[in-house]
């Protein structure tokens, strides 16, 4: 070998070795996931006034969440270390990884209304939902909305709307994660999720979901996937039905190409490495006995709509729920009666008892006690 050679050589060698340490740049997407739909606008195209200012600080609040509200920040709010941005990918700007290309026009005044929360969610109230939730906030504590903070993240959200191409943003392609996975007629395996988690997902994040974190900017290269750094239990992530289309179109980074099913894990591999995930202990949400309480405005209770995959309090349906249709009852669930399926099929599945069974009582209850339609 020439010295040449052999040059090169340690090159590639000290470049695999720093690369470990560092994100993977995903591959260029063969396709656009946006299918032209919605562009992501040009940050050079920020204007340099204060509405400007406002559109990059609400940028670095979403990348840099721990360092602007964490815990030690001087607007201590959120209760993890996460960013936002670890789950809405690319700065929000991501086909299928969670973008926030048209949240300014989808949550638009009144918002839409959300039976877990028995309220109409606009942006404001979208964003202290994964505040408390995803980023597990202290005490549940919410971004205020007349704050510079909120106001500055509405900013870039209503920034990144501009990249719309469409006249109305239904029609725009890549948002959320992909499509639903036909949900399995088992229950999702944890005890093979871990045998896939460590091939596929431990060399990043960690034998102990703990993640990697980087002391000298503030945040994870790798986030944390269970222990205190993360999510809770009441978090969109941690049903199963939700956590696994993440996973599906995303994970493993640097891989997954949601473009191409080639690139990504098979339906089963994601169902039974993200219940695996959720299976590790977690922060717990401080308000989950009240989701889904209430009565919606179709005057359906709430708890009648609870996803079936939501594994904690009071579980959906209880033995008595024929009492509710009986008496035309709005009353809350009433926790001295056993559940009919277990916490663990709630959490795990399979689920289409539970789907048909929920159909039936919403049927029965809309039937019974409410005017024809
Ligand atoms: C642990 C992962 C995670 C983190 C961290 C996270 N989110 Fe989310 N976010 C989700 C999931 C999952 C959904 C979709 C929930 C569902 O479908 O029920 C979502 C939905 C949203 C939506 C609505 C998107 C849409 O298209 O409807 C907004 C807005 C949002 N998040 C903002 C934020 C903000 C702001 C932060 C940081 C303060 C944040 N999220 C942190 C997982 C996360
Ligand atoms: C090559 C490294 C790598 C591999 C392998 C990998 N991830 Fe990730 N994962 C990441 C990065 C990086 C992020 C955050 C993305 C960002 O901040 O832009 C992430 C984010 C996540 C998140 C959302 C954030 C959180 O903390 O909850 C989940 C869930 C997740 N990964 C699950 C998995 C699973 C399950 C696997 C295995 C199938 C996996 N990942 C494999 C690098 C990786």
């Amino acid at each position: 070998m020439n010295r040449y050679v052999i040059t090169l050589f340690v090159l590639i060698l000290v470049t695999a070795v720093t690369a470990q340490a560092k994100k993977p740049e995903p591959p260029p997407p063969p396709e656009d996931g946006f299918a032209g739909t919605w562009i992501a606008p040009d940050e050079a195209d920020i204007p340099n006034t204060p509405a400007g200012d406002m559109i990059r600080y609400g940028k670095l609040l979403l990348t840099e969440t721990y360092k602007y509200l964490g815990a030690e920040s001087a607007m201590p709010i959120t209760g993890n270390k996460l960013a936002c941005t670890n789950c809405h990918l690319d700065d929000g700007t991501a086909a299928y990884g969670g973008p926030w290309s048209v949240v300014s026009l989808k949550y638009a005044d009144p918002g839409i209304f959300s039976s877990r929360t028995n309220e109409y969610r606009n942006v404001p109230v979208r964003i202290n939902g994964c505040m408390q939730r995803s980023m597990n906030s202290i005490d549940s504590r919410q971004l205020p909305e007349n704050s510079y903070e909120m106001q500055s993240i509405i900013a870039y959200f209503d920034w990144l709307v501009t990249g719309m191409q469409v006249d109305d943003w239904r029609l725009v392609e890549g948002t959320g994660f992909v499509k639903a996975l036909p949900d399995m007629d088992r229950a999702a395996d944890p005890v093979r999720g871990r045998q896939l988690y460590e091939k596929q997902c431990l060399p990043c994040h960690g034998n102990n979901g703990e993640g990697v974190w980087n002391p000298d900017t503030q945040a994870f290269i790798f986030p944390a996937l269970w222990g205190p750094d993360t999510f809770n239990n009441g978090a969109g992530m941690y049903r199963l039905r939700t956590g696994v289309r993440f996973v599906k179109g995303n994970m493993p980074y640097g891989r997954a190409d949601a473009t191409n099913p080639e690139s990504l894990l098979s339906d089963e591999d994601a169902w039974d490495v993200m219940s695996y995930v959720i299976s590790e202990e977690r922060p717990v949400f401080v308000n989950h006995e009240s989701d889904w309480s209430g009565v919606g405005p179709d005057d359906v209770p709430n708890w009648m709509k609870k996803r079936v995959d939501a594994g904690y309090a009071i579980y959906f349906p209880r033995s008595d729920y024929m009492d509710y249709i009986a008496a035309c009852s709005t009353a809350e669930p009433d926790t001295s009666y056993p559940q009919v399926f277990t916490a663990a099929q709630h959490k795990y599945g399979p689920w289409a008892d539970m789907l048909q069974l929920q159909k039936d009582i919403r049927a029965a209850y809309q039937a019974k006690c409410l005017p024809a339609p």
